[in-house]
């Protein structure tokens, strides 16, 4: 059976990024733009891959604390071996998320559709609120891509989360394509 952590030890075991598609720099350019400047002096990455959307930023090294977080441990263990060595990644998921001290700003960029679980994703949405002391930016579903069911590669439909009961507004918001990318504000 493939569950989350084969899934991706395996992809990052066969040298495969994080993301692939097409066209993925100037998402990511887009997803900067959205995102608070200057950066807070604390970020969590959480599901944070190679590190691919944090790198595409190239802002590496003026936050002076990183902490990317990932239930992958291939991921994980290529990151302590080769990125800056005080950043902080730590291998787990929301449990994980849930015992991090509140940071400013929490990305949670392309992960929230790769949840298969029910529970887990609504367990990680909730941690995911619970981790930000100010800002939430994530990306999800605006529209169901796959209406026959029939999902590749690991993944669902994730409609964008209505943060509304956790304390958090939408201030900024962008589709492309089905996906939204979203910036909260903690009210
Ligand atoms: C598409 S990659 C995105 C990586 C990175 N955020 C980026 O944009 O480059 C999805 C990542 O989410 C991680 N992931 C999947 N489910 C997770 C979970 N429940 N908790 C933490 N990480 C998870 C995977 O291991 C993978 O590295």
């Amino acid at each position: 059976m493939v569950t989350k952590m084969s899934y991706w030890d395996e992809r990052y075991n066969r040298g495969r990024r994080s993301s692939v598609y097409e066209g993925i720099l100037k998402v990511r350019e887009r997803m900067w733009a959205m995102i608070p400047m200057p950066l807070p002096d604390h970020v969590i990455d959480y599901g944070c891959g190679d590190t691919r959307f944090w790198l595409a930023g190239q802002y590496c090294d003026l936050t002076p604390e990183y902490v990317g977080i990932d239930s992958s441990m291939v991921a994980i263990k290529w990151l302590r071996d080769n990125f800056r060595l005080d950043a902080h990644f730590i291998y787990g998921d929301w449990q994980v998320l849930r015992d991090q001290p509140p940071a400013p700003l929490v990305l949670c960029v392309d992960v929230l559709f790769h949840i298969l679980d029910d529970q887990e994703h609504e367990d990680t949405v909730v941690a995911l609120a619970g981790a930000s002391s100010c800002y939430l930016f994530l990306t999800a579903h605006v529209r169901n891509p796959y209406p026959e069911g029939a999902c590749p590669d690991y993944l669902t439909f994730r409609p964008v989360p209505d943060l509304t009961s956790l304390g958090f507004t939408k201030i900024k918001k962008e589709v492309m394509g089905p996906i939204e990318m979203a910036l909260f504000l903690k009210n």
